[in-house]
């Protein structure tokens, strides 16, 4: 049996240099993970080119002074509403909130340049809870946080509907309409799907917009989507979007 005497000068320093080298070890494959995550430069909103137009066009019409991102992932996203709120509201400001630790601190590094965004690491829920945020303010919120157990989607929307004038995006979405194939989450009958009657008791307050487009004009990942609005102001950005068509309960 193999044995290092830990009493004896050798012994402790071959004892410290292992736990050295352990260290280091660990060290750079965190690194490692962390430097493969920050070259990632993938397209936003999961690269879908309608959606990018749709929302270029809410931008444009809503002048929101908050967007809120719920998980931020690697900021691709992200990047796009700051850049696009420059233009729209200079006075505008991105919060986006992100759970998970390496994609928090990725994210941190990669909008280090963006002076409108500010990066929270929290879980979406205790965010909403716990930030100080203008409730009043034209607010464009896209909800992303998914992926764990627990699904914060009605949580958000519980908070979303105590703000002002708003338009709420949520990605991964059933499109009820579609017969064109986008995706959706589900994540089965105890966690839920991102679909109307997993948030259907929380609509009161809110009108719904499907896409008219197909996922294949979309493009990119095509996943689902749904727009709600809440207010008049709001409302009517949605209305006089030609890709987009209100959706009332029990139409089809
Ligand atoms: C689909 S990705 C977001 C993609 C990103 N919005 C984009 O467009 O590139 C989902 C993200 O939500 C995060 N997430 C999951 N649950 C969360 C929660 N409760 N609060 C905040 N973020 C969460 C995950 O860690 C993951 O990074």
């Amino acid at each position: 049996m193999k044995s290092t005497n830990k009493n004896t000068y050798v012994g402790q320093l071959a004892n410290q240099s292992r736990k050295i080298w352990v260290f280091l070890k660990y060290f750079n494959s965190v690194r490692l993970e962390y430097l493969q995550l920050v070259f990632i430069d993938d397209e936003p909103l999961n690269g879908q080119k309608k959606r990018t137009q749709v929302i270029r066009e809410i931008f444009g019409a809503f002048k929101p002074s908050l967007v809120i991102e719920t998980g931020t992932f690697l900021a691709n996203t992200t990047r796009y509403f700051a850049e696009l709120l420059s233009v729209v509201n200079p006075a505008g400001k991105v919060t986006t909130v992100e759970l998970n630790d390496l994609f928090h601190n990725v994210s941190v590094g990669k909008l280090s340049k963006y002076d409108n965004v500010e990066c929270v690491h929290a879980s979406s829920n205790a965010f909403f809870g716990s930030a100080k945020l203008d409730r009043r303010a034209h607010t464009v919120f896209y909800l992303d946080a998914h992926w764990n157990d627990y699904l914060p989607l009605r949580d958000e929307l519980k908070e979303i509907v105590s703000f002002g004038e708003s338009i709420v995006i949520i990605d991964d979405f059933k499109v009820e309409t579609d017969v064109s194939g986008f995706g959706y989450d589900d994540y089965g009958n105890v966690i839920g799907r991102l679909d109307l009657d997993h948030i259907s008791d929380l609509l009161d307050e809110f009108r719904i917009f499907f896409p008219t487009y197909s996922a294949e004009e979309d493009g990119g990942n095509r996943r689902g989507v749904v727009f709600l609005s809440k207010g008049d102001a709001a409302f009517q950005v949605l209305k006089r979007c030609s890709e987009l068509s209100e959706f009332t309960q029990g139409a089809t």
